[in-house]
C-alpha cells in the first residue's frame, strides 16, 4: 500500500509531509545566510569584474551548436555561430546557454572559457529536461494520473542522472502552474487542476532532479516555473492576461511554486503572463516581497525565453533598456534570450539607472548556485561523453518509463468489462495512432526520439495478440482518402475494434490553445463509422490535455485515457489492455461534458443558485444544454476489481485542539486484483468566506485482491481546515464540516458531517 495521506504539518505548509529538506538545517541556513557571502575565492572574482563581464553572468541565451534543436525550438533564435558564441562565453558575455546537443558541445564550450576567458568564471548548461532526456517519460499531467509523487521523485531522478551525464547542471522544470481551463495547451505540462496534488508533484520533481545535494555529479538543478498563475491565462489563450484576486492566486496558484521552492529548487522562472496589469517580469511584489521577503527563497530567478524584452510589446516598457531596468529593478536575475542584460545593464548603471547593488545582488546569487552546483571545484563535473552514451536509454530507464506509463493510463469506462481483452481474439486496430513512430513521446521533448519509442502495435503485437490488423483510417486533423472505407472492412472482419485516436502531439503544448477540445472532426467521423459496424470498441485516447468526448467515441463501451506514454508506449498500454497490469490512474483534471464549461474545475464555489441534483429547475446556475457537473470528474478512474465504499466513520465533533479519524471501508467484490485511489474531500458549510463545494484533503493508494476488504482510516485536524480569511491570513472558523471518502470529486463515496467546535463556541458560524 502506498500511503500518499498528507499530515497535519503538510496541510499547513503545504507538501511539507514529503519535503524534509524545506525545514532542515541546510535549508534553513541557506534561507538565512547572506546571498551575498560568496566563498572567499568567489568573491575576490567579483571584485574583479567589469560592468560588462557581470551583465554577462546574468544573460543566458539559446545554444548555437551546429544548428541545435534550440534553434529550431523557439524562434525567433539566436543569431551567432557556434563559434561566435564560443567567442562570447569567452568574453564574458554570457553566463551559459541552453538546449545545446550535450556532452561535446559542454566541453567544448566550457574547454574555451577555462583556457581563455579572464576570469574563468565556469558556463552553466540548461535545458528543457521535462519528462525525461533520452529516455522519456509520459508527461508530466499523465504522470500526475498516478497520484503517485514517489513515481514522479523516481523519473525525475532517472532524467537528472541521463542529463546530468550529457553535461547539463540545470533543467527549466517542474512546470507548476495549475491548469483549470483545458483549452490551454501547457496543461500537459504541469500536474493537472488541484493545489494539492499540485504541490506534491512540484515538491517530488525538485527533489527527483536536484538528488541528495546539488553538487552531485548526476544532481541537475530544478526550476520552478512560471511564476506566477501562467495557468490562469484568459480564455485558455496561452500568453493571454491573468486577472486574478490576490485570494485565489495566494489560495489556488501559489502554493505549488511554493512547494518547489521549499523543496529546495534553487532557481525559478518569470511567467509570460501579466498579473492584473502587470507582467511578471516587471512585478517586484511577485518576485520581491512575495518570493523573497515571505519565502525566504535564496536563489535566483531567471526570465522566460525573452519575456523581459515582451514587456515592450505588452506596453509596459518603452525599450528594450527600459525593459532590462524593469526586469532588473523587479527581481529578474538572469535575461533569457532577449540579451537585453548583456546589452543594456552596463549603461543602465553607469547612468544610475539601476543601482550597482541591484546588480551585483543577482550576479552574487548566480554566482553562489554556480558553486553550490560544484563547477567552481569542477567545471566538467557533468561533461563527459562516455558516460553520456552509458547512461542514455539503460534498461532501468526504459523499465521506469514503462512502469509509470502504466501508472498514468486512466480508464474512464469499462461497460460489460470490455476490458481486459483476451490476446487471442480477432483484434482491429484502428486510428492514427494506432501504428507508426510518431506522436509516442509527446510535446516538449527536446532529446528524446520518436524513432526509438514503441508504438501501439507494436505493443499489442509483442503482447503475444497474432490476429491484428492495423488501418488507420483517419489522418490527426485530416481525413485520409478511403480511409474510412479500409477502416470500416477491418471493423468488420474482427471481434474488437481498438480505436486510437485523438490529438497529435502538435495540437497540445506551448501556444497550442484550442477552442473546442473535441476530437478532431475527421477522426469522428471516423469513429462513427466504425460504430455503425457494431462491434464493440475500445477507444484509446491520445491527449494532453481533458477532452470534451462526444458522439461515438463518448459512447463506446470502453475508453482508456493514454495520454503521451513516451519511450515504451505500446508495451504499456498493451499491458494494461491485455490485463497484464490494471489500471490504477485517475484524472488529475476534469473531463467536461462541452468545451463551453471551460473553466471547468471540482472545487468551484456553489452560487446562490446551486443546479439542483434532480430536474433542471429555472434560475438556477446551470447551461441550457449540458450538465454542470464534469463528463468524467477529477479523480475518476476505473479498475479492473469492483470496489464498493461503506462503513463510514466520521466523528460528530472534532476539537479545537483535537485531531478525529474519518474512516471507510473499501471492498473489491470483483474477481480481478486493482488498486484503488481512495479520496478525502471536505466542504466547509458556513464560513466568512464562501469555499469549494470540495477540496482534497488526502489521498491513498490500496491494493485489493479480489474479494478482500480494507479500512481506510484519515486523521483530520484543524489545520487542513484553514482557509484564507478577509485578511488574506489563514485562519479556521468553528462550524459543520461535510466529508466524503470517495473514488473521485464527484463521486458520492460514503459521506459524513462533523463539526469543529472551539471551547465555548457553539457550532456554526463564529
Ligand atoms: C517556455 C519555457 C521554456 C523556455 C526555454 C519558453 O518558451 O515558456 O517553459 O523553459 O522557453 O526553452
Amino acid at each position: 500500500m502506498t500511503d500518499i495521506t498528507i499530515s497535519r504539518r503538510a496541510a499547513l505548509m503545504g507538501a511539507g509531509a514529503i519535503v524534509a529538506w524545506a525545514s532542515s538545517p541546510a535549508r534553513a541556513l541557506l534561507a538565512e545566510a547572506d546571498p551575498q557571502a560568496l566563498p572567499a575565492r568567489i568573491e575576490a572574482i567579483v571584485q574583479r569584474m567589469t560592468l560588462e563581464e557581470k551583465a554577462g553572468q546574468l544573460q543566458l541565451n539559446a545554444a548555437a551548436w551546429s544548428g541545435g534543436i534550440a534553434t529550431g525550438l523557439n524562434p525567433p533564435s539566436n543569431g551567432p555561430s557556434f563559434e561566435g558564441q564560443v567567442a562570447d562565453a569567452v568574453a564574458g558575455k554570457l553566463t551559459g546557454v541552453f538546449n545545446g546537443n550535450g556532452a561535446e558541445m559542454a566541453r567544448r564550450m566550457q574547454d574555451a572559457v577555462m583556457r581563455q576567458s579572464r576570469l574563468k568564471i565556469p558556463l552553466i548548461f540548461a535545458a528543457d529536461v521535462i519528462h525525461g532526456h533520452r529516455t522519456i517519460f509520459p508527461v508530466p499531467v499523465a504522470e500526475a494520473a498516478s497520484f503517485d509523487p514517489d513515481l514522479a521523485m523516481r523519473t525525475a531522478r532517472m532524467a537528472a542522472y541521463e542529463a546530468a551525464a550529457a553535461g547539463i547542471d540545470w533543467t527549466f522544470f517542474p512546470m507548476v502552474d495549475i491548469a483549470r481551463d483545458q483549452r490551454w495547451g501547457r496543461t500537459m505540462e504541469g500536474a493537472g487542476e488541484d493545489p494539492l496534488l499540485g504541490q506534491l508533484f512540484a515538491a517530488a520533481r525538485v527533489k527527483g532532479f536536484q538528488g541528495r545535494t546539488l553538487a552531485d555529479a548526476d544532481a541537475v538543478m530544478a526550476c520552478v516555473k512560471h511564476f506566477a498563475a501562467y495557468g490562469a491565462a484568459e480564455s485558455g489563450l496561452d500568453y493571454n492576461s491573468v486577472d486574478l484576486s490576490e485570494r485565489t492566486l495566494r489560495e489556488v496558484y501559489l502554493p505549488p511554486y511554493k512547494a518547489g521552492f521549499d523543496a529546495g529548487a534553487m532557481s525559478g522562472m518569470a511567467s509570460f503572463n501579466e498579473i492584473n496589469g502587470i507582467p511578471s517580469h516587471g512585478n517586484p511584489w511577485l518576485l520581491r516581497k512575495v518570493l523573497r521577503d515571505e519565502w525566504r527563497f535564496p536563489g535566483f530567478i531567471v526570465g522566460d525565453y525573452t519575456g523581459d524584452e515582451e514587456m515592450i510589446a505588452a506596453g509596459f516598457a518603452k525599450d528594450g533598456k527600459d525593459a532590462a531596468r524593469i526586469a532588473l529593478l523587479a527581481g529578474v536575475d538572469m535575461s533569457m534570450q532577449s540579451n537585453l542584460y548583456a546589452q543594456h545593464l552596463p549603461a543602465l548603471v553607469r547612468e544610475g539607472a539601476v543601482p550597482q547593488a541591484v546588480l551585483d545582488e543577482s550576479v552574487r546569487r548566480v554566482l553562489a548556485v554556480k558553486h553550490q552546483l560544484g563547477l567552481f571545484d569542477d567545471p566538467f563535473r557533468r561533461i563527459d561523453t562516455k558516460r553520456e552514451t552509458a547512461r542514455s536509454r539503460t534498461k532501468p530507464a526504459l523499465a521506469l518509463s514503462r512502469e509509470a506509463a502504466q501508472k498514468a493510463m486512466v480508464l474512464l469506462k469499462n461497460d460489460g468489462d470490455l476490458l481486459p481483452l483476451a490476446p487471442s481474439r480477432r483484434i482491429a486496430l484502428i486510428g492514427p495512432f494506432a501504428s507508426g513512430q510518431h506522436d509516442l513521446n509527446g510535446p516538449w521533448v527536446v532529446y528524446g526520439d520518436n524513432n526509438q519509442a514503441i508504438d501501439l502495435a507494436t505493443g499489442v503485437k509483442a503482447a503475444g495478440a497474432r490476429n491484428v490488423s492495423v488501418t488507420p483510417g483517419s489522418g490527426v486533423e485530416e481525413p485520409l482518402a478511403g480511409g474510412i472505407d479500409a477502416a470500416v472492412a477491418a471493423a468488420r472482419a474482427a471481434d474488437v475494434v481498438v480505436l486510437a485516436i485523438g490529438e497529435s502531439e502538435t495540437m497540445s503544448g506551448e501556444a497550442q490553445s484550442r477552442t473546442a477540445i473535441t476530437v478532431p472532426a475527421p477522426q469522428m467521423a471516423l469513429a462513427e463509422a466504425v460504430a455503425a459496424t457494431g462491434k464493440p470498441i475500445v477507444v484509446l485516447l491520445k491527449n494532453g490535455r481533458g477532452l470534451a468526448l462526444e458522439g461515438a467515441v463518448k459512447d463506446a463501451p470502453a475508453i482508456l485515457v493514454t495520454w503521451f506514454l513516451g519511450s515504451e508506449t505500446g508495451h504499456a498500454i498493451a499491458d494494461v489492455l491485455f490485463g497484464k497490469v490494471g489500471p490504477s490512474g485517475r484524472l488529475p483534471l476534469s473531463f467536461p461534458h462541452e468545451s463551453g464549461q471551460e473553466p471547468y474545475y471540482y472545487a468551484h464555489k456553489a452560487t446562490g443558485r446551486p443546479a439542483p441534483d434532480g430536474p433542471r429547475q429555472p434560475y438556477k446556475a446551470q447551461w441550457r444544454t449540458s450538465p454542470n457537473a464534469a463528463l468524467y470528474p477529477f479523480g475518476h478512474g476505473l479498475t479492473y476489481g469492483k470496489v464498493s465504499y461503506a462503513a463510514p466513520v466520521v466523528p460528530a465533533t472534532l476539537p479545537w485542539d483535537g485531531r478525529i479519524e474519518v474512516a471507510a471501508t473499501v471492498t473489491n467484490s470483483g474477481t480481478r486484483p486493482c488498486e484503488e485511489l481512495v479520496q478525502l474531500y471536505i466542504r466547509d458549510r458556513v464560513a466568512s468566506i464562501t469555499r469549494p463545494v470540495r477540496e482534497m484533503k488526502a489521498f491513498r493508494k490500496v491494493a485489493l485482491a479480489p474479494g478482500k476488504s480494507e479500512r481506510v482510516a484519515f486523521t483530520l485536524t484543524r489545520e487542513q481546515l484553514q482557509f484564507l480569511g478577509k485578511d488574506l491570513q489563514p485562519t479556521v472558523e468553528p462550524g459543520t464540516f461535510d466529508v466524503w471518502i470517495a473514488p473521485s470529486a464527484q463521486a458520492d463515496g460514503v459521506h459524513g458531517t462533523f463539526d469543529l467546535v472551539r471551547l465555548g463556541v457553539r457550532s456554526g458560524r463564529s
